[in-house]
């Protein structure tokens, strides 16, 4: 039977247990209460509460801004709507690549304040420390390698990642050494389908793919992008489900209209 109908809550194991069974794991992010209730009610099995939330919901250019407080704010508000998903909060650039003690305390008030599931940091090799003393404190981590947003001014453009032999094999080694290093899950974002398939193939742990292509245990999407609200954004991993962005706005230019005809509020309108 399928372990996606069998679930109450999703956790850590029941990931593993869907690697296992080859059963595809969606995951998709949210910022909000209203927007979380809506995701986990329509049976998503993680939530990350992503730091794209710099982005979409505070307009920044890129994740770099967004404070480990703000994404605090985010994280509770989406526990607080979640009953069966797994929430995982990102961990904000700067609060752990510095060293492992701020990573350990970082993490600490993460799971202490949002009572969140797990975080995700972005990196291998060069958090590893940050990554062991986290998991060493019994808090779930997920990695995230690949194109990783917190570092794009080293990178200086979004294209996809490991294209080239160097960059691939350090993406491998990267995987295999958060895997051993007792990482629940990792995210590869923008990097070719064939090294995507690789690492999911060469690892126990469940790999999430955002741009990795369909050979990975899961995909991820950023709910704003999915549901069509951003209007630029236009990768060619994405697919839109909605155009939500016309809908809003022909809803709100019908409200325009209505109050300015003077046809809102109707009698059965008003008291
Ligand atoms: O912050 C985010 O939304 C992410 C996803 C793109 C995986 O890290």
């Amino acid at each position: 039977m399928s372990v996606y109908k069998e679930i109450k809550r999703v956790t850590t194991h029941t990931l593993s247990e869907m690697k296992l069974k080859g059963e595809k794991i969606a995951m998709l992010t949210s910022y909000d209460y209203s927007m979380a209730k809506l995701v986990d009610q329509a049976g998503i099995d993680i939530i990350l509460v992503g730091d794209s939330a710099s982005n979409v919901m505070a307009g920044n250019e890129t994740t770099l801004p967004i404070t480990l407080d703000q994404m605090i704010y985010h994280g509770k508000s989406v526990v607080r709507a979640v009953t069966r998903a797994l929430v995982v909060v990102d961990m904000p650039f700067g609060t752990y690549q510095g060293n492992s003690l701020e990573a350990l305390n970082s993490a600490i008030k993460i799971m202490k304040v949002t009572h969140a599931d797990a975080v995700k940091v972005e990196g291998g090799k060069e958090i590893i420390e940050s990554v062991e003393r986290i998991l060493s404190a019994g808090i779930p981590v997920m990695g995230h390698l690949g194109l990783m947003p917190q570092s794009i001014n080293k990178y200086g453009t979004y294209v996809v990642r490991a294209r080239e032999e160097v960059e691939a094999k350090k993406l491998i080694e990267d995987a295999i050494l958060l895997e051993a290093a007792g990482c629940f899950a990792i995210v590869l974002e923008k990097i070719p389908a064939e090294l995507g398939t690789k690492v999911a193939k060469a690892l126990k742990i469940p790999v999430i793919g955002i741009g990795a292509g369909g050979g990975c245990d899961g995909q991820v999407l950023v709910i704003h992008d999915m549901l069509g609200i951003t209007q630029t954004f236009s990768p060619r991993f994405l697919r839109r489900y909605l155009n939500l962005a016309e809908e809003i706005q022909g809803a709100v230019n019908q409200y325009v209209q209505d109050v300015k005809s003077k046809d809102f509020p109707n009698e059965r309108e008003q008291y």
